[in-house]
């Protein structure tokens, strides 16, 4: 949500085309101020596992609504511009052969705080470090084979949710 204030209103950009003005100083409601949207992944590790709907059902019972789902299969390219702020870095080549060997399952997560929500249920990258009854904590191999993806913050979400979907593929109900 983009918000937007001068001196006598305050303007905020809820999704694609729906404002609400209101006078500066009301709130537009805590409901409103923390609904997000994310990008989840069920990686091909976790599709391999059979995880697709322990995965899904995890974020349901956590109250996100899936709004766009998808099993496809990246291309070694489409990993790439997936990750493409890990280029460079040791992972990089071993992540995008992963990430391209088979197909995995893309989801469009809606819900209050659905950001740190999804990465909550995830856990930590390494399921050493992660926290008991965490997805990958309990079905993660290693620190790359973690069963599962969750954007990091509103403008990756934007930008991931983007990359696999347009408008015709996310859905309100
Ligand atoms: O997925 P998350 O946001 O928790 O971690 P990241 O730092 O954004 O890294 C993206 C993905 O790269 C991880 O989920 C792992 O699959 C992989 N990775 C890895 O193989 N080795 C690392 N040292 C760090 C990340
Ligand atoms: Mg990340």
């Amino acid at each position: 949500m983009t918000i937007k204030e001068d001196k006598i209103f305050r303007c905020a950009k809820i999704y694609d085309a729906q404002y609400i003005i209101v006078p500066r100083g009301v709130s537009y409601g805590v409901k409103e101020e923390i609904m997000e949207r994310t990008l989840s992944i069920v990686k091909p590790d976790g599709v391999a596992k059979n995880l697709i709907g322990e995965v899904i059902k995890r974020f349901e019972d956590n109250g996100l609504k899936v709004i766009g789902l998808k099993m496809i299969s990246m291309s070694k390219k489409e990993a790439e511009g997936f990750y493409a702020v890990h280029r460079g870095k040791s992972f990089f080549e071993s992540l995008t052969i992963f990430m391209s060997s088979g197909p995995s399952v893309v989801m469009v997560l809606e819900g209050e705080r659905a950001i740190s929500k999804t990465r909550e249920l995830m856990g930590a990258t390494d399921p050493d470090q992660a926290k008991k009854g965490t997805l990958r904590r309990q079905f993660a191999t290693n620190i790359e084979r973690n069963i599962v993806h969750g954007s990091d913050g509103p403008e990756t979400a934007a930008f991931e949710i983007g990359y696999f979907f347009n408008a015709l593929e996310i859905f309100k109900y």
